[in-house]
């Protein structure tokens, strides 16, 4: 028997987030770069509404991001900005404390990267987390030396007579996550060590002015007290009040949207996803009409999409929703197309020849609104020192050719996927769009390998609304990051009642992963999978034979194309 899934089966808070998956328009406003001019410039954003913030001061440790994630979900307000970020830039977060993370290099190499001066100089407290840790020490006056032995995984935390108050309502010893080389050769003065492991005598330390180092990683699962302690850093330490809640953010945003918009008009495209309808719907609620989507169908969608989508926006939303049907030009465009990377640009121009079609008939339009989010803003900073290599180039956020000059509105360009869906919620949004698997800009143009047709997008279709059906009756819909279905130009021999069938055969993707850089292929119970596999070839002519796709990425993507 199959295991069922298990979503958190892979330590997946390893990898860096870097896509909101949902990024349909950002890919073609991308695609569209080249097509003239530079793009237009975001209006000028400053912090939410809520006056209170923990700063994570970054040095390269792939867990930074986490770290401000982790920080949000104790409802305190929480920016990663890199280490070499001037003072202006953060005195407007009004922190209340600092978090620097964890990093790649050792504090004793020459050019290593160290806390700016204004970290100590403000006397707010501040948490180093390993590298973060070994900074404070060098800096302060402590030594960093190569530990004999490098510390990876699981250790047991054993806390020392003098409590912390960082550790409060927490037992004496926890099971920690180690990843480090360098030890705490000598605490710099004024600090004592806090707790010890087996092979770190230092493995938390701190002084009276607020100041701690802790030589494990709290932001991750394996960590299990790990939020707790980042709580109470922020709370008990910091003095944070915990208001970055969602309700906040949409009353704080929906003035912002009003005021900036004033009498102004603004378009957004609907891709049908969660992020590009919680925009659509917080603006809609700052200035009503003055919003128009427009929503392509560009044939190229799964079965009841488009209907599915005009309705939650017309009808229950009581938006302005422009539908244009543009399935037949996409599809002459595709003639012929096999390559992946032509389908996407092929796609991407379309869209855009269209959406500037539609916006000029429109007349004078001053806003764009695109659902850009905190982990595209942070992959496509440039001053990012840390910023992680980008792995599709179809992935980052982009702009309109400058020639139709509207300023970008970007309301969600502080949260997370998982903050998105909140919002979405709380703005009532239907549960099935507010968790809605991500859908790729080039829909199933990149999910039928080879010629795109209306045939076999056709058969796509139907085999995808089998997987799709057959994976809510299981109740794993949501559970998994995407799940949707391949149909390959692979033919096969198959036999059919007395029959001999040659037909196509198509391929069942099912994936968990937090953040679409890194993914796991799903466990599906096999009786699942042989319930799908027998509808499909007994329901769908033309398919006689379906494989179960079991590679992880990487090496493989989440997408055949
Ligand atoms: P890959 O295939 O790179 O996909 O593992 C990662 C995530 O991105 C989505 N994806 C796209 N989204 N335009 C998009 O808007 C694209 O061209 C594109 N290609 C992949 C994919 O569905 C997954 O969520």
């Amino acid at each position: 028997m199959a295991e069922p899934i298990d979503p958190k089966s892979s330590p997946d808070e390893t990898r860096r987030i870097s896509t909101s998956g949902d990024i349909e328009v950002a890919t073609y406003l991308e695609i569209a770069k080249g097509m003239g001019g530079e793009k237009p410039q975001p209006a000028r954003e400053t912090v939410p509404s809520e006056r209170e913030s923990i700063v994570v001061i970054d040095f390269g440790s792939q867990y930074s991001l986490l770290i401000a994630r982790r920080v949000r979900e104790c409802n305190v307000y929480c920016e990663m900005v890199s280490y070499d970020t001037p003072w202006e830039k953060i005195a407007p977060l009004k922190p209340k404390g600092f978090i620097l993370s964890g990093g790649p290099a050792s504090v004793y190499q020459p050019n290593a990267p160290l806390a700016p001066s204004y970290i100590y100089e403000s006397h707010l407290p501040v948490l180093g987390i390993c590298y973060g840790m070994q900074a404070i020490t060098q800096q302060l006056g402590g030594e960093v030396a190569p530990g004999s032995k490098q510390e990876y995984g699981h250790a047991v935390l054993h806390l020392s007579d003098e409590r912390s108050p960082l550790f409060a309502g927490l037992d004496s010893s926890m099971p920690v996550w180690m990843s480090h080389g360098d030890r705490i050769e000598a605490l710099p003065p004024g600090f004592k060590a806090l707790a010890y492991t087996e092979n770190s005598p230092v493995a938390v330390m701190g002084n009276n002015q607020n100041i701690f180092g802790l030589q494990f990683h709290p932001e991750v699962a394996h960590t299990p007290q790990g939020k707790a302690i980042l709580k109470n850093f922020a709370f008990l330490i910091c003095g944070c009040h915990g208001n970055w809640t969602m309700s906040n953010f949409i009353t704080e945003r929906i003035a912002r949207i009003k005021k900036q918009v004033g009498s102004g008009r603004v378009i957004n495209a609907l891709s049908g996803g969660i992020d590009s309808a919680v925009v659509a719907t917080l603006i809609h609620r700052a200035i009503g009409d003055q919003l128009t989507c427009i929503f392509v169908d560009n044939g190229l969608l799964r079965r009841e999409e488009v209907e599915r989508t005009e309705k939650t926006f017309k009808a229950n939303l009581g938006m302005n929703i422009i539908t244009i049907y543009a399935a037949d030009r996409f599809l002459a465009k595709l003639k012929g197309v096999t390559d992946p990377e032509k389908k996407r640009k092929v796609i991407g121009e379309e869209f855009i020849c269209i959406f500037e079609e539609e916006a000029n008939k429109l007349g004078k339009v001053d806003f764009l609104a695109q659902g850009t989010l905190y982990p595209d803003v942070i992959e496509s900073s440039a001053s990012g020192s840390t910023a992680s290599a980008k792995i599709k180039t179809h992935h980052n956020v982009g702009g309109l050719p400058a020639k139709m000059k509207l300023t970008l509105i970007e309301p969600l360009r502080h949260l997370f996927k998982d903050e998105v869906r909140k919002v979405g919620t709380e703005l009532g949004l239907p549960e099935e769009m507010v968790w809605r698997q991500p859908f790729p800009g080039p829909g199933l143009a990149i999910r039928v390998i080879g010629e795109v047709t209306k045939e076999r997008l056709e058969i796509l279709r139907s085999v995808d609304f089998i997987v799709m059906n057959e994976i809510k009756a299981a109740k794993l819909y949501r559970q998994l990051w995407q799940s949707f279905a391949v149909l390959t130009d692979v033919k096969s021999v198959g036999v059919m009642g007395d029959f001999r069938t040659y037909g196509y055969l198509a391929a069942i993707r099912a994936v968990t992963s937090d953040d679409a850089m890194t993914a796991d292929w799903a466990r599906l119970p096999y009786d699942l999978l042989a319930r799908i596999s027998n509808r499909i070839v007994n329901e769908v002519p033309g398919v006689n034979r379906v494989v179960y796709d079991i590679t992880s990425k990487p090496p493989s993507t989440i997408e055949w194309e």
